[in-house]
């Protein structure tokens, strides 16, 4: 009896062995092999677009953003609606306008105005002439796509988004808000302005997915390759 469950035991290991490696041999997405998408290198001259303030009184008002011109971004929403093997045959809903967010609605109302900072501070900070935030450097690395089943509603959804690269100067920024919270007596552990995953939205079926649904809009979620020409 002990005999045939470490059998057993083993075969199923033998069998988990032979399904990792097969998974393995499936072959990963390269996506430097493809051609790549093209956005217009123009949607980095932000630096003339004004800083738009977001600010409300209800819950997920008050969040800072990076304004792009919707412009050179709504080419790269229009192929990924039409390209099946990009939008995993789902149509997908835009806003209609484009922007990188740089502090999260949730941080805002649940770290940083629990210990008072305001949206006013951020977006002061936000056109500091010394440093304003719509005039910061940031890259593009590629297409991304992130996907759940949302919970408690039991929804299939779906993400589109540019994934970004060299964002020094947005984190900058995050780090001026961090110390504003310091001073202000906030937890140094609740805030972290490295930890981050700035993207430009394109698109989404139903609802636009997020940390909290459980997806990570880095490297990791890369498709397809995108480069600024
Ligand atoms: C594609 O969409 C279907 C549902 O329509 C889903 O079951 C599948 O997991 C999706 N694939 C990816 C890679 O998102
Ligand atoms: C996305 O593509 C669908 C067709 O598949 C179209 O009906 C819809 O209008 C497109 N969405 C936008 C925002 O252009």
């Amino acid at each position: 009896m002990r005999f045939a469950s470490s059998l057993i035991a083993t075969l199923a290991l033998v069998a988990t062995t032979v399904l990792a490696s097969s998974h393995q041999d499936k072959k990963p997405h390269h996506p430097k092999h493809e051609k790549p998408i093209v956005i217009d290198k123009k949607v980095f001259n932000t630096g003339k677009i004004p800083f738009h303030p977001n600010t409300g009184s209800a819950l997920f008002t008050n969040w800072v953003g990076l304004t792009l011109d919707y412009k050179y971004v709504k080419p790269v929403f229009d192929l990924v609606n039409a390209t099946a093997s990009l939008n995993n045959n789902t149509a997908l809903l835009s806003r209609g306008e484009a922007h990188i967010t740089v502090i999260l609605p949730p941080e805002y109302d649940n770290i940083l105005h629990p210990a008072g900072v305001t949206i006013e501070e951020l977006n002061k900070i936000a056109v500091d002439p010394k440093r304003p935030l719509q005039k910061a450097r940031f890259g593009v690395e590629c297409l991304g796509r992130v996907q759940v089943v949302s919970k408690p509603d039991n929804v299939y959804q779906q993400a589109v988004q540019i994934i970004l690269k060299d964002f020094q100067d947005i984190v900058a920024y995050r780090q001026k808000v961090w110390e504003l919270f310091v001073k202000k007596g906030g937890n140094p552990a609740l805030f972290d302005a490295g930890n981050f995953l700035p993207h430009i939205t394109l698109g989404f079926k139903h609802r636009d997915i997020f940390v909290e649904d459980g997806v990570f809009k880095g490297k990791n979620a890369c498709i397809h390759s995108l480069i600024a020409k």
